[in-house]
């Protein structure tokens, strides 16, 4: 039996959403953050391109990042949080310049100013940046200020398995989260974290598919647990591939920022024919669902393994100095990007759906709060801006600590006597093959009848398999003790399911869900795909929550 913890508020996930509302509201609130890996590791860490912000007030405008905002969003974005998270971009910004964040500065004629470069769909330079790793720098920064802030207490390698709420545990008086159950992988022992608030920053769900360009940490498990507390989540089918990653059998989907083709990088044939203009009139700077569809479109209709991204034309000093990571990563595989092309191939790459949340970052479920990736704020419409979101990490964490700092000289305490997980009818399990097996399944599933170009039949399909993994893993989960390869299987097949019917409920193709039964974009206003718990009969839920 292990010993609960309890704190003001409980963060789950260590990724910019996480650590910053954590900085945020720890001058005020005991804070206890939980990362199922190392603190740091999770896209956030994996960022490239930068923060898209308007910091260039002479030639930029809010009106213009707005604009270009909703049109990537093909319609569906919802023009109030798009504001909203525009206006508050510089001062999220200036933030982490106040906390140390060292993004890249250029000498002008008059002064050193923030180096802003271009990212498709932008119509201005307005992403900063450091250099080619900006998730690394922001992460780290934020990283050693948690490390040492007094009033936060770090749990790695604690992987939540489910939310705690009043209703779950037959608990009298309104419905509200409570805390979470926690696997330590160190131990495999299960811990009680109760909290006053809890706030999931769990990140996106790419690693659903076969070929991704996100961290393991990505399974979608704030969004599965999220909707066993009964949330309503949204918009799921609109999964973002990122146009190119590096095709390399050891780069495990390295990805290649934006900010090449944003500097010039063409994209062309393996013969060195340019494509992208035959597809928009944007060429490589289309905004990626074009850019991912078209190298789709090449791929398939010549029968390519991949396409090539080539930056050699630049000087080899500009391309060092702006691109290092890069640079130095295609080197380790063989590539030196100043002088030849790269194969590069689309990879899943963001979640556009996910929990419903209030311009606070207030899910359906009082005191549970969801932040970054993990969050549906109606910002990113049917297709992500590049760059918006670690801008929606940032804003939504300073939106959910005001609103968390508000409610808590009245919140009540935590409660002390939550039920401890119950292990009392499960073993340890006979065999890992079966959980190994179905995640390779499943992701091999999503990629070929879930992916960039989807049809009824495929998502029907797709369906049918993934009913038949979960039924074969609620058997395993009720019948054997969890493993963290469990746990992310389990919430991975439940979000596969919500792409899928998403998917399958929309009548037209839109931004990044694009369907040959309905090729063309239904006329009038655009809904969103909003999934309600209460209609679906899930899984089970073994915690005797
Ligand atoms: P993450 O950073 O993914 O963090 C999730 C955290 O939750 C991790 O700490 C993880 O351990 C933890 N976690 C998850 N599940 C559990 C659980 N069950 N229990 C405990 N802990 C859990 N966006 C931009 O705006 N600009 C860019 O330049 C950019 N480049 C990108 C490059 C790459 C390679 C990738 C993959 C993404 C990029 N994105 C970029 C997208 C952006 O990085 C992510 O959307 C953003 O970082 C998500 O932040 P987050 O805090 O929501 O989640
Ligand atoms: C990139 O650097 O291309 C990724 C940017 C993003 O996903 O916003």
């Amino acid at each position: 039996m292990t010993t609960p913890q309890f704190c003001d508020v409980l963060i789950i996930g260590g990724g910019v959403a996480g650590l910053s509302l954590a900085l945020r509201v720890a001058e005020q609130a005991k804070v206890t953050i939980l990362t199922k890996g190392a603190l740091t590791e999770g896209a956030s860490l994996y960022a490239q391109g930068g923060v898209a912000a308007v910091l260039n007030g002479r030639e930029d405008s809010f009106e213009s990042h707005i604009q270009d905002t909703l049109k990537a969003g093909a319609g569906l974005c919802s023009p109030k949080t798009v504001e909203f998270v525009v206006r508050h971009g510089p001062e999220a910004i200036r933030w982490l310049i106040d906390r140390g964040v060292p993004f890249s500065r250029e000498e002008t004629a008059s002064d050193t100013e923030y180096h802003l470069t271009r990212e498709g769909g932008h119509s201005h330079r307005r992403v900063i940046h450091a250099a080619d790793a900006t998730g690394r720098a922001v992460e780290t920064t934020l990283e050693a200020l948690v490390r040492k802030h007094p009033n936060i207490r770090l749990q790695e390698n604690y992987i939540s398995i489910d939310l705690i709420t009043q209703q779950k545990i037959e608990r009298a008086g309104p419905n509200r989260c409570l805390g979470a159950y926690a696997l330590n992988k160190a131990t495999g022992h299960i811990h009680v974290f109760g909290a006053r608030f809890v706030a999931l920053a769990t990140g996106g769900a790419s690693r659903a598919y076969l070929y991704s360009s996100n961290p393991d940490t990505s399974t979608g498990d704030g969004i599965a647990m999220a909707w066993r507390a009964g949330c309503r989540v949204a918009n799921m089918e609109f999964v973002q591939f990122h146009p190119t990653c590096l095709y390399h059998p050891r780069a495990k989907s390295f990805l290649i920022s934006e900010a090449l083709r944003g500097e010039g990088a063409k994209l062309k044939l393996p013969n060195g024919a340019p494509f992208m203009p035959d597809h928009d009139a944007r060429a490589e700077l289309a905004p990626r669902d074009i850019v991912a569809r078209a190298i789709d479109y090449e791929m398939k209709r010549r029968g390519l393994d991949y396409v090539h991204l080539d930056i050699s034309h630049k000087p080899a000093e500009f391309i060092r100095s702006h691109f290092p990571t890069i640079y130095e990563r295609c080197r380790e595989y063989g590539y030196d990007i100043t002088r030849e092309p790269i194969p590069v191939v689309p990879a899943a790459h963001y979640t556009c759906g996910g929990v419903m949340t209030d311009l606070s970052a207030r899910t359906d479920l009082e005191h549970l709060y969801a932040v970054g990736e993990c969050a549906f704020t109606g910002l990113h419409g049917a297709n992500r801006l590049a760059s918006n979101s670690l801008l929606e990490c940032l804003v939504f964490a300073q939106a959910a600590a005001e609103n968390i700092l508000s409610a808590l000289p009245t919140a009540d305490p935590a409660v002390k006597n939550l039920p401890a997980w119950d292990e009392s009818r499960v073993t340890d399990a006979d065999e890992q093959v079966v959980v190994s097996h179905n995640w390779d399944e499943l992701r091999r599933g999503m990629w070929d009848y879930v992916g960039i170009v989807r049809t009824s039949k495929r998502l029907q399909r797709a369906q049918h398999r993934v009913d038949l993994l979960k039924e074969e893993v609620r058997e395993y989960y009720t019948n054997f003790k969890v493993t963290n390869d469990l746990i992310e299987l389990r919430n991975l097949l439940l979000v596969a399911e919500l792409i899928i019917r998403s998917a399958l409920a929309r009548k037209e193709s839109r931004g990044l869900h694009f369907t040959r039964d309905y090729p063309n974009t239904l006329p009038g206003t655009p809904q969103d795909t909003v999934l309600t718990p209460a209609l679906f009969q899930d899984s089970a839920v073994r915690a005797k929550a």
